[in-house]
């Protein structure tokens, strides 16, 4: 069960990658608080899917399928949604990737497509949307980063990078919206179970290790414990807090 904050009524929120794993939480959880939620994804059947289980809550969910890593399409795609639709309010700039490699054994161009996703999407949204949500008396923008910042791991070295610099971008993006009522925040999540990660790289001994001893808490981390943050930061509950970043990965980072 999630707080219902009513100030979130009706607001419109933008999630990028929407449509699974941590930013399907968000979609289903903004949708249960009756807000406006416009999904940028993809994976536009599972978009879809979501927004038909959704229509038990009077709220609206838009779904526009794209790669995020293809700037053209992205900008084009928020002057549609700017010319279409009411003025986000809140930005939730979340898709990202986490490819690991053995040492440097990356081509330079992994490295930039890596950067493409996890960093430059999240500038060009931003860019795109800040002058509707000024005009519009505020907002808040909020950047999916990751506790690995803090923990380093030798096989992601450069994921490490991309969420670094999501944390330095949001440190100075705070600096220069805050006088237009924008508030700028990172959520830093510890590991996550999402359907993606226990295909991809969760092992039983990993998981159990994780949970038992590198946690304080002996909890398994899901996309729903992330939620409460999320809502907290979009609303007005939160009117005062800026320039952060919330590690929530059940005290297992230490910063
Ligand atoms: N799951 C974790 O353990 C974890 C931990 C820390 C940080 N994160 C971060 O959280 C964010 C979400 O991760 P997740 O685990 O929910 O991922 P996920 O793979 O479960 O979901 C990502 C979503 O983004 C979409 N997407 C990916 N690339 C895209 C592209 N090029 N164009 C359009 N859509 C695209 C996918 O279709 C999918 O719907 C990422 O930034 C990730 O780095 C995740």
């Amino acid at each position: 069960m999630n707080p219902i904050y009513p100030d979130l009524k009706n607001k419109h929120v933008l999630i990028t990658g929407g449509s699974n794993g941590i930013g399907e939480a968000l979609t289903r959880a903004f949708a249960e608080q009756t807000a406006e939620v416009t999904i940028l994804d993809r994976d536009y059947q599972k978009g879809l899917t979501i927004a038909k289980e959704c229509e038990k809550y009077p709220c609206k969910i838009n779904v526009y399928d794209l790669d995020l890593t293809d700037t053209k399409t992205l900008v084009e795609t928020l002057k549609q949604i700017k010319k279409d639709k009411p003025p986000v309010n809140i930005i939730i700039n979340n898709a990202g990737y986490d490819p690991r490699y053995e040492l440097l054994e990356m081509s330079e161009k992994d490295w930039n497509d890596l950067f493409q996703l996890n960093v430059v999407h999240y500038f060009i949204t931003c860019r795109e949307l800040l002058e509707s949500a000024i005009a519009a008396g505020g907002g808040s923008i909020i950047m999916t980063s990751s506790h690995l910042v803090w923990i380093g791991k030798p096989d992601l070295i450069a994921y490490n990078a991309t969420k670094a610099a999501i944390i330095g971008m949001v440190r100075s993006l705070a600096e220069a919206v805050g006088k237009h009522n924008i508030r700028v925040n990172a959520v830093a999540p510890g590991w996550i179970m999402t359907e993606r990660q226990l295909k991809q790289w969760v092992t039983p001994e990993a998981k159990q290790k994780t949970i038992a001893e590198l946690q304080c808490l002996a909890i398994e981390l899901t996309p729903q414990e992330l939620v409460g943050t999320y809502l907290f930061l979009a609303s007005d509950s939160s009117k005062a807090i800026t320039r952060q970043t919330i590690v929530v990965d059940a005290g297992y980072a230490h910063s």
